[in-house]
């Protein structure tokens, strides 16, 4: 089933955030989000896990269906949670936890799941992300990038159908950037859907299979990848030579 929005509209008093937002997209996607400072990128990426409740306006995601006309039931913003993973750009570990056990909290927590099964999933998930002798130590004595994988391999620990990423390279060099590219690369090919927050082009461009360019709150350009080479919008060829 496809992520979809309609007319969708955010207000943060009685400044317009999102305007009339409104886009399909087939599951497995790699939509990255781009526009300057103030833009609404941020404010459109914590609307599919409603950290932002829109004012009005339709989304359907993860098999759940939300009319913003009324304030979304508890039950299904857990469900929506539970489907819909969030990486952040401070990556808002525990800093109190080791690796692993920042890895098992939620699932264990949230989901219930036994200990001992969450602690295999998460030796398996941070061999794939090559963390796995950090498991025993805490985010704090870890690099910037490091975080940034555990953040990552925290949120696929819930097994999300869509991953959601708020500039994951913001505080990274060139280096561990291109392995956060290859990272999402390797995860869209799981089938997973992504949708990625960046202000970095060459990054998006190593990641993008779906582009959505935005400025003060509206859509100004939407289309694949192949728009990088051929934007159409005025203002979307103006960001891109910069
Ligand atoms: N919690 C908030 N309260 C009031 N205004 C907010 C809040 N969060 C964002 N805004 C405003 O909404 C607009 C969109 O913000 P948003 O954070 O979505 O932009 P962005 O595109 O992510 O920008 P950046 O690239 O700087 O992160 C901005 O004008 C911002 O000042
Ligand atoms: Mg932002």
């Amino acid at each position: 089933m496809n992520i979809e929005l309609n007319h969708i509209n955010c207000f943060y008093g009685s400044h317009q955030a999102l305007c009339d937002i409104s886009f399909s997209y087939p599951l497995g996607e790699t939509i990255v989000l781009l526009g300057p400072s103030g833009a609404g990128k941020s404010s459109l990426l914590k609307v599919f896990n409603l950290l932002e409740v829109p004012t009005s306006g339709s989304m359907t995601i993860a098999d759940l269906d939300f009319q913003f006309t009324q304030k979304p039931a508890e039950l299904m913003v857990k469900k929506l949670r539970t489907n819909v993973g969030m990486v952040f750009q401070n990556y808002n570990l525990w800093p109190h936890l080791t690796v692993l056990d920042n890895l098992i909290e939620a699932p264990c927590q949230v989901l219930g799941a036994p200990k001992a099964e969450a602690i295999d999933k998460a030796h398996k998930i941070l061999s794939r992300l090559q963390l796995d002798s950090m498991s025993n130590r805490y985010p704090l004595h870890l690099s910037g990038g490091q975080q940034q994988r555990v953040a990552i391999a925290r949120a696929l620990m819930m097994e999300p159908k869509i991953l959601l990423f708020d500039e994951p390279t913001a505080a990274l060099d060139p280096e561990i950037t291109s392995q956060v590219a290859e990272i999402i690369k390797e995860l869209s090919e799981t089938g997973i859907t992504q949708i990625i927050v960046t202000h970095e082009v060459d990054f998006a461009k190593k990641i993008a299979s779906q582009v959505i360019y935005m400025e003060k709150g509206k859509i100004v350009e939407q289309g694949d990848k192949s728009c990088f080479i051929h934007p159409i919008s005025k203002q979307f060829q103006m960001y891109l030579s910069h």
